[in-house]
C-alpha cells in the first residue's frame, strides 16, 4: 500500500511516499529555518504563509522522486494534531482536496505518533511492545507503546520541552535558532563539567520531568557573570547544560524501563539527534542489557516519511478520516 503524507504542523513543509508502512519511496521536505532564523524562533503566520507557497512543488517533487502519479497511490495521510494550527491547517486542507479530488481514503496521524515511527523506516525488526521517550521541540514524553497505536504515557514534563530548553539556553549564549542543534555543533567537546545545574524534583512521580529550573539557572549564571564582568565559555555552558538535560533524560528513561520492564527502548523526536543523547542512551542500554533503537540522523526532526509511515498503522487499526478532518492544536498521544 503507498501512501502520500503529509506534514505541516511548525516549520517544515514535508511530503513523502512511504510503502506499507516500512519502505520510503521519497521524503521531500522545505526547511524555513532560514527566514525563522531573523527571528530567533518560529513565527507562526509566517510558517503557515510558507506552508501555502511550497505545499504543491513539494507534493510534486515527493510524486517524481518516488517516479509515480497520483493514480499509484493508495491513500493520502495528514499530521492534523498536535502542533501550530495555522501550520497544520495548511496540510490538513491541501491532504482534504487531495482526498476529495481523487476519492482516495484519507487518514489521520497525530504528530507525536509520526516521531515514533521514525524507528520503523530506520529499524525493519524494529515492532512494538517498546518503552519510547519523544523529545521534541513541544513534547518530552516516556511512553508505553504497547502496539502501534496503543499507547499509554508514563511521563511528561510538567513545563518546559527538552527541545525548547535547550532552544531557550542557546539564545542566551547568543546561538542561532535552531538552538538545540547548534548547541550541539558548537558545544559538544566543550567541558560538561564546568557549570552545575540543579537537578529538579518532581513532586508525586519518578517519570514526569521539569526543565524550568536549569533554564533559570542558565539566565542567572549568565546574568551574575554580565554583573560581574565575567565572560561566559559558550562551549563550556553548553556542553554542561546539554549534560544537564541528558542526565535528567537518562534518569527517568531508566526508572521507566524498570516499572515497565521493557526490552527494547525507542528515542525520537528532534532532540533525539543529540550527540550527548545518543551517546548516554547507548550507554545506560548496554549496562541494562536493553536494545536501543535511534532514528537516522534524517528522520530525528519533522519529515513526512514518519507520517506516511504511522499512517499504514493507523489505516490498519481503522483509524480513517472524512472530510470534516479538523487540524487540533493540542492533543495527547493516547487519543485520536
Ligand atoms: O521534532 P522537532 O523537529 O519539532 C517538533 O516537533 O517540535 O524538534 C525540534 C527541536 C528543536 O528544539 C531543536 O532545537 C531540537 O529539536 N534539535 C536538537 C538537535 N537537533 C534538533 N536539540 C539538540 N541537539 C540536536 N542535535
Ligand atoms: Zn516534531
Amino acid at each position: 500500500m503507498k501512501i502520500l503524507a503529509i506534514e505541516s504542523s511548525c516549520d517544515d513543509t514535508g511530503v513523502a511516499v512511504v510503502e506499507d508502512g516500512r519502505k520510503v519511496l521519497s521524503n521531500v521536505v522545505a526547511s524555513q529555518v532560514p527566514e525563522h532564523i531573523l527571528y530567533g524562533g518560529v513565527v507562526p503566520e509566517i510558517a503557515s504563509r510558507r506552508h501555502c507557497e511550497n505545499i504543491s512543488a513539494v507534493c510534486q517533487k515527493a510524486l517524481d522522486d518516488a517516479n509515480l502519479t497520483l493514480s499509484d497511490i493508495d491513500a493520502i495521510a495528514v499530521t492534523y494534531a498536535p502542533g501550530l494550527i495555522g501550520a497544520l491547517l495548511v496540510g490538513v486542507n491541501f491532504a482534504k482536496g487531495l482526498s476529495f479530488s481523487t476519492g482516495l481514503p484519507l487518514i489521520p496521524v497525530h504528530h507525536l505518533r509520526g516521531h515514533v515511527a521514525s524507528n520503523y523506516i530506520t529499524h525493519a525488526d524494529l515492532r512494538p511492545p517498546f518503552l519510547a521517550l519523544i523529545v521534541s521541540g513541544g513534547h518530552t514524553h516516556l511512553v508505553n507503546v504497547k502496539d502501534y497505536t496503543v499507547f499509554d504515557v508514563i511521563g511528561r514534563t510538567r513545563d518546559d520541552a527538552a527541545g525548547e530548553t535547550m532552544d531557550k539556553a542557546a539564545r542566551l549564549l547568543g546561538l542561532a535558532y535552531p538552538g538545540g542543534l547548534n548547541m550541539d555543533k558548537t558545544c559538544a567537546n566543550g567541558n560538561p563539567k564546568a557549570y552545575s545545574f540543579p537537578m529538579p524534583k518532581v513532586d508525586g512521580s519518578d517519570f514526569d520531568f521539569s526543565f524550568s529550573g536549569m533554564k533559570t539557572a542558565a539566565i542567572n549564571t549568565i546574568h551574575h557573570a554580565e554583573q560581574k564582568g565575567e565572560s561566559i565559555s559558550v562551549e563550556d555552558f553548553g556542553a554542561s547544560f546539554m549534560a544537564a538535560v541528558v542526565r535528567l533524560l537518562c534518569k527517568r528513561t531508566d526508572a521507566a524501563l524498570s516499572l515497565t520492564g521493557n526490552q527494547k527502548l525507542v528515542i525520537a523526536g528532534g532532540v533525539s539527534a543529540n550527540s550527548v543523547l545518543r551517546k548516554e542512551m547507548e550507554k545506560l542500554c548496554k549496562k541494562r542489557g536493553v536494545r536501543l533503537y535511534m532514528p537516522l540522523l534524517k528522520y530525528c526532526g519533522d519529515n513526512a516519511a514518519m507520517i506516511g509511515s504511522q499512517a499504514y498503522y493507523e489505516y490498519l487499526a481503522g483509524n480513517k478520516a472524512g472530510l470534516k478532518l479538523n487540524a487540533i492544536a493540542s492533543m495527547d498521544i493516547d487519543k485520536n
